[in-house]
């Protein structure tokens, strides 16, 4: 009878209105926040905060308003921001059982459908980590061959910036060399500066990873079954990964014809062994599928954020050439100039590592670090967080926090010396994070900084190209990178 009743005095417009009304109810009961989750702002119905983005400039503006621990709702995904080094601590490490699975990020998920390290939880992570940190060991940081990969590589940098004659952009040479090491890890060899193939495979990474920062990849992580259907910058990533794929099956390919199962060369041979040991083990994740996105992966991890943080570098020594002075004075004081950089510099070289740290304190390169989730039911800084909400660990704000940096906005190699000019350690600093996810690339993307920026310093000066202007306001993507700049390298 009541549906007789609705369908003989409802007209369409009626009709809308009973249906907006309808699902908006649905939407406020299903989107119900629990008693005391953290607080935010009002949300749109159905979208939710999905026009608030993700800048890390935003979220700081929100957690002066709403506290540490705030929460926006993307679509029906309910999102928590933690801000503060105090905070972030008591999430990362006093707290990090509660908070070490990753959410499912759908843009990554369609390229990696859960086959990788950095984006998996459980059995899974825990062996894929575990093969990971053994062969990162074996290949490179035990054997010192990876000191040896980095110093070659730094000498062909240095000769590929002598040969420039004018102003350049050092992006493409930067990001070369850095993936070169990655990729004397994974494939056993490096490529040329001019291999076409090959740059144009970085090039497409650059593309994608700033892509995967821009407001569409950002909607289709909230409505990925609407965006699927959309054009739009978010399906060049995908096909950009695409090649990306492909370039690395290649690589696979050519290993699979000459593999000798008793001498590995590289982490693409040693997965091949293991993918025989487990046969009888298909969760641990060793199969074809796994090598080839894992090699994704540590690409994707040890190129862009080592490429960004060497442009940071070079602008902050640009900016300050009384900083960029002082190092150059303690490479010709500890090493000289007639002997090439090594690792065991590094102690004696207390105000270079300094300015390095603060380099990558503030070039911030991942403000808002990777996403997490909460894999149970917790409470954090008072409030209650529900299992399964995606968490977001500012470590802008640690990097930025007043309370742990005496001047937090400016560029002072000070914060990491002691009043006798030696380093010290700050426990502020996480630009790769901390507890059970944290950085797997820490110790090598050290070794790479310290050594690459000593022999660039060894051998040149760098200055602004004429008439460039020099901006230390980075572009927000995915990472956080320094605009374009060109330069000139002057031999010393
Ligand atoms: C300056 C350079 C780098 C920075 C600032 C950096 C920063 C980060 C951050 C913030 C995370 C997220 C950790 C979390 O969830 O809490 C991460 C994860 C990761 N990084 Fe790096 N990274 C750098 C270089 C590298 C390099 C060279 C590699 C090695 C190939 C690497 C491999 C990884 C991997 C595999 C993960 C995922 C770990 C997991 O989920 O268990 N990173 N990195």
């Amino acid at each position: 009878m009541i549906l007789q009743y609705l369908l003989d005095y409802f007209d369409l417009k009626s009709w809308l209105i009973f249906l907006f009304v309808f699902f908006l109810l649905i939407d406020i009961i299903r989107n119900k926040n629990p008693p005391n989750f953290p607080p935010g702002p009002w949300w749109l119905p159905f979208v939710g905060n999905v026009f608030t983005g993700l800048e890390y400039e935003t979220i700081d503006k929100l957690s002066k308003k709403y506290g540490d621990v705030f929460s926006l709702r993307f679509g029906s995904e309910k999102t928590v921001f933690i801000c503060g080094y105090k905070m972030v601590k008591e999430a990362l490490v006093t707290q990090q059982d509660s908070f070490s699975d990753r959410p499912l990020i759908p843009l990554f998920d369609k390229i990696y459908e859960g086959h990788t390290l950095s984006l998996s939880n459980g059995y899974l992570w825990k062996v894929q980590r575990k093969f990971f940190i053994t062969h990162l060991r074996h290949f490179g940081e035990a054997k010192k061959g990876l000191e040896r990969s980095i110093q070659q590589e730094c000498a062909f940098l240095c000769e590929a910036f002598k040969e420039e004659k004018g102003p350049f952009d050092p992006q493409f040479y930067l990001n070369t060399a850095v993936s070169n090491i990655i990729s004397a890890l994974i494939f056993g060899h490096r490529f040329d500066y001019h291999d076409e193939r090959f740059l144009n495979i970085l090039r497409l990474d650059t593309e994608a990873i700033a892509l995967a920062g821009s407001f569409q990849a950002h909607l289709y992580n909230v409505f990925p079954r609407l965006f699927d259907y959309i054009p739009g910058p978010h399906q060049k990533i995908f096909t950009n990964y695409g090649k990306i794929i492909e370039f690395l099956k290649d690589e696979v390919k050519r290993h699979k014809e000459n593999w000798d199962p008793s001498d590995p060369r590289d982490y693409i041979d040693a997965f091949l062994v293991e993918m025989e040991k487990k046969k009888s083990d298909p969760e641990a994740g060793f199969n074809l599928d796994t090598l080839v996105l894992t090699s994704l992966d540590m690409f994707e991890a040890g190129t862009e954020t080592l490429t960004s943080t060497l442009r940071w570098a070079l602008l902050f020594l640009m900016k300050y050439p009384e900083i960029q002075k002082k190092v150059q004075a303690e490479i010709d004081r500890v090493i000289g100039q007639s002997r090439q950089p090594s690792l065991a510099d590094r102690p004696n070289m207390p105000y270079t590592d300094a300015v390095i740290h603060e380099i990558q304190r503030m070039g911030n390169i991942a403000p808002l670090g990777l996403p997490r989730r909460a894999c149970k039911d917790t409470t954090l800084g008072g409030y209650f967080i529900t299992k399964g909400t995606s968490i977001f660990t500012n470590l802008s704000s640690v990097l930025c926090d007043k309370n742990e940096w005496e001047t937090p906005d400016t560029f002072n190699p000070g914060h990491f010396l002691d009043e006798q000019g030696q380093f010290r350690k700050r426990d502020a600093f996480l630009p790769f994070s901390a507890g059970k996810r944290v950085c797997l690339g820490e110790q090598l993307a050290r070794m790479e900084l310290f050594l690459f920026l000593s022999f660039l310093l060894q051998r040149f000066t760098f200055s602004p190209g004429p008439g460039e202007e020099l901006s230390l306001k980075g572009q927000v993507g995915f990472t956080n990178t320094p605009r374009p700049y060109r330069i000139c390298a002057i031999p010393r």
